[in-house]
């Protein structure tokens, strides 16, 4: 495991290199997506990299990890919604292999992993990781072999969220994510963590031991995974 502590800013830029190398290397590599606050700033270094003409996602396809139930692509706080607005509307990668799991129809989530596994499977998979331990929506306790699966959202995520909704009533109480075995099948991984929220959970996911009580702990068992933390994020270790 590679672990790069620097500024905010700093860990966008280094970050964004890795999709350029990769995207140089093999440009129809499968991407494979995250939401959330944390990689704002690596978007937006991707869309400006696209933009000067310095990588290109013609070629590219993408996976995102995760979906709430219940809202379709046009709500606000779908994650298919925040991809569309915060990168792929922005860059030159052909929509129709931009894929979010359905948070509508959820009667076969793991139609997903087969569509993954028949496209080649991911070659660079993004997290963020929750305050507690959470990759994708794997909440602690998801055993270490799942693949994409239905998940009762724990209180603190959906308080840890609610921010972006007007209310906690409006917060979803399910999602559908990739499981952890379908992260740990992404040939390479990056995790990037920002803020001091996330200083105690980073200590337990680097130091502690591998447990599913900790899902993001896994990654200490993956050949592939590139950490990228804020000096925050980074105080505790
Ligand atoms: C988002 C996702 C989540 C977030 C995590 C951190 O697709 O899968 O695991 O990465 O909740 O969220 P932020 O970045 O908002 O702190």
């Amino acid at each position: 495991m590679k672990i790069i502590i620097d500024s905010a800013g700093k860990i966008a830029a280094l970050a964004a290199q890795q999709y350029v190398d990769l995207l140089k290397r093999k440009p129809n590599a499968i991407l494979g997506g995250a939401t959330g606050s944390t990689p704002l700033g690596l978007y937006a270094e991707l869309v400006r990299l696209n933009k000067a003409g310095e990588i290109s996602f013609k070629d590219a396809s993408s996976f995102n990890l995760d979906e709430y139930v219940g809202l379709d692509g046009t709500h606000d706080q779908s994650y298919r919604y925040f991809m569309d607005h915060n990168l792929f509307d922005h860059i030159d990668i052909d929509k129709s292999r931009t894929r979010v799991p359905s948070g509508i129809d959820v009667s076969d989530p793991s139609a997903y992993d087969k569509e993954i596994a028949a496209a080649g499977g991911v070659d660079l998979q993004l997290l963020g990781i929750g305050n507690n331990g959470h990759i994708g929506f794997n909440e602690p306790g998801t055993p270490f072999g799942s693949l994409t699966h239905v998940v009762e959202l724990t209180e603190s995520t959906r308080d840890a969220n609610k921010r972006f909704f007007k209310s906690i009533d409006e917060v979803p109480t399910h999602a559908v994510t990739m499981g952890v075995k379908t992260v740990m099948q992404a040939r390479s991984i990056i995790l990037m963590a920002i803020g001091p929220a996330k200083a105690p959970i980073m200590k337990e996911m680097l130091q502690g031991p591998v447990t599913e009580k900790v899902p993001a702990s896994v990654l200490q068992l993956h050949p592939d995974v590139t950490v990228y933390m804020d000096f925050e994020a980074a105080k505790l270790l």
